[in-house]
């Protein structure tokens, strides 16, 4: 998909919140710094509208992109950060419940895990939370880059069993750094708009 604009509609912490109209959504989640917002920045060809960090726990509020006036990618905080207090944590969670359980334009979740790591016990716990609300998961193995070619099948099929994924959801090599599994991705993205 050709981008021709991308902005910020808003940066919210309730429903009330959330943008009104019937535009479909595609949310990211996924653990903290494991590369969402590069993701969305990559997608849109923009350096940095979704702000990026090194340091984990960048995002932290519910951040709507509309991307031409067609749709919106929602930006979710992440999760397995470790300094983050119980009551930051409990307020994640119920910041993530309201959306994730009542938003109706909702239509797919891209859920990123690290293409070099087994997913983690959070990552698993995040997978069969989307699945148990009915909403459809496109896993996105980020950082490909860090990978040797060669590799790449092999870590595939492991991110895919640990997390015990359905056969028909799809997952992709993807890299915010080199591009690569770009035009997968909004293959995936374009069937739900
Ligand atoms: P939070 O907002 O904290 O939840 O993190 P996030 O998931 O939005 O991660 P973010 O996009 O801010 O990226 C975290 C770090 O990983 C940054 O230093 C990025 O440059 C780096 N990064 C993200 N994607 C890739 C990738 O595909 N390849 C490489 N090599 N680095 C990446
Ligand atoms: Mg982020």
């Amino acid at each position: 998909m050709k981008v021709t604009n991308a902005e910020i509609t808003i940066s919210a912490v309730s429903q009330k919140q959330y943008p009104g109209g019937f535009l479909p959504e595609i949310a990211l989640a996924g653990r903290s710094n494991v590369g969402k917002s590069s993701f969305i920045n990559k997608l849109i060809q923009r350096k940095s509208l979704a702000r990026t960090s090194s340091k984990p726990g960048k995002t932290q509020t519910l951040n709507f992109y509309k991307i031409n006036g067609l749709f919106y990618f929602v930006d979710v905080p992440g999760y397995g950060y470790a300094q983050v207090s119980k009551k930051e944590r409990e307020k994640w969670g119920q910041m993530l419940e309201e959306y994730f359980q009542t938003r109706e334009t909702l239509k797919a979740v891209l859920l990123i895990t690290d293409i070099r790591h087994e997913p983690t016990k959070d990552d698993i716990q995040m997978y069969d939370y989307l699945k148990y609300f009915n909403l459809d998961v496109i896993v996105i193995a980020t950082k490909a880059d860090k990978i040797p070619k060669g590799k790449k099948e092999q870590y595939l099929k492991r991110t895919r069993k640990v997390l015990q994924m359905d056969q028909t959801d799809p997952v992709i090599a993807f890299s915010s750094q080199t591009g690569e599994g770009k035009e997968a991705a909004w293959g995936v993205i374009k069937q739900y708009l």
